[in-house]
């Protein structure tokens, strides 16, 4: 079974065909750089680009994977949640191309394609414990199968990712702000500054970034004449430092909620082997060795999908279309895009999550 994936959520225009037997045919994905000068994503600056190019990502995914449009057995699309423009794109393009080949439509949430990922390239069986971090959502999840998703935690204010956005916004590093801040993290002492970690004694796995990125703005502001951060001179090595202990705050809470996550997890679930991390932030080292470590200290295998299908890509959409296909969760072409589309409403049967297909 091959099945094409479209991802069109955010600032990504992506395209991608998986077959069943976990061969990945062709990936491409293109970042959009019109956002770079804003220091975040301009909705309808990224939807006007994910129409302008969504037509030739497709075909060069064909082009890429030697196959006729007509070899395709099925075409999942990222249907949410996301930015409404962006996300309509690429849901027409894929029920265009549905009804012109006469082939089945999966309508899948963005979500569940990063939680799914790791399943394509490492041997993750139901359930997992997963830490989904991105630009958008920050959650704590039991996976434990297509749909079927226990919330242990989340975050109360910002998503991980978009903390790391806002510091590299306010250092003046530019957007996206992980990959950057990781970079020079590598050069700085992450014990320089002491920063706070929201939430750390809660007794719930829930997670706040909103504290600590004010924390990082006003040690900035301390660099700056008239206490704006706009007028903040920083030395190389101090924007390094700050970096470093950015990440290594961000990083323990994390690490900390995920460790008391394991024991609901480890209680609940005998079976499970796995924890696995997915999501934009997935891609930092930092954060993927220690989960390593954690991984280990629990006596669970850690698993997560290379780097380079952690943060938005085709193939986490193509993957989790083989998975629904699979079940035969097929949907109508009357599915509507939806800008929010909270993971426990993906079960096969719930309203407005697409059903059976006879
Ligand atoms: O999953 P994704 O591509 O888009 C969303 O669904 O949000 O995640 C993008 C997020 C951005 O906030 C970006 O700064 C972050 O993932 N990110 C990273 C790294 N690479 C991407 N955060 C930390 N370290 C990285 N290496
Ligand atoms: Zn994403």
């Amino acid at each position: 079974m091959l099945v094409l994936g479209i991802e069109s959520s955010c600032d990504e225009t992506a395209a991608a065909i998986v077959s069943d037997k976990k061969e990945i045919l062709s990936s491409v994905v293109l970042t959009q750089s019109e956002h770079k000068n804003f220091g975040g994503v301009v909705p309808e600056i990224a939807a006007r680009a994910h129409l302008d190019h969504i037509d030739e990502i497709i075909e060069e995914a064909f082009i890429k994977a030697k196959i006729n449009y007509s070899d395709i057995d099925a075409i999942a699309v990222a249907a949410g949640p996301g930015l409404i423009g962006g996300v309509t794109v690429g849901v027409m393009a894929g029920k265009a191309l549905a009804l012109a080949l006469d082939k089945p439509f999966i309508a899948v949430n963005h979500l569940e394609g990063h939680a799914l990922t790791a399943r394509l390239n490492s041997d993750v069986s139901y359930p997992y414990l997963l830490l989904l971090t991105s630009g958008g959502h920050c959650q704590i999840l039991i996976v434990k199968g297509v749909g079927n998703f226990e919330r242990l935690g989340t975050t109360i204010d910002d998503a991980a990712g978009e903390a790391f956005d806002k510091v590299a916004k306010m250092l003046g590093l530019g957007y996206p702000g992980g990959p950057l801040i990781e970079k020079m993290a590598e050069l700085g002492n992450e014990n320089r500054f002491v920063l706070p970690k929201p939430l750390y004694n809660s007794p719930d796995c829930n997670l706040s970034f909103s504290g600590l990125k004010t924390a990082v703005r006003k040690i900035i502001e301390s660099y700056s004449n008239d206490g704006s951060i706009e007028h903040a001179i920083l030395p190389k090595q101090d924007i390094a430092d700050i970096c470093a202990s950015f990440q290594k705050a961000a990083t323990e809470c994390l690490l900390h909620k995920l460790k008391k996550a394991t024991q609901i997890f480890k209680q609940n679930n005998p079976d499970g082997k796995h924890i696995v991390v997915a999501g934009g932030v997935a891609a930092n080292t930092y954060l993927r060795s220690k989960l390593e470590q954690l991984a280990k200290s629990e006596n669970l295998i850690f698993a997560a999908p290379p780097i380079k299908f952690c943060t938005d890509n085709g193939v986490m959409i193509a993957w989790a279309g083989v998975e629904r296909a699979q079940k035969g969760l097929f949907n109508e072409l009357d599915f509507k895009p939806r800008p929010r589309w909270p993971l426990d409403e993906t079960a096969p049967k719930a309203a407005g999550a697409g059903g059976v297909k006879a």
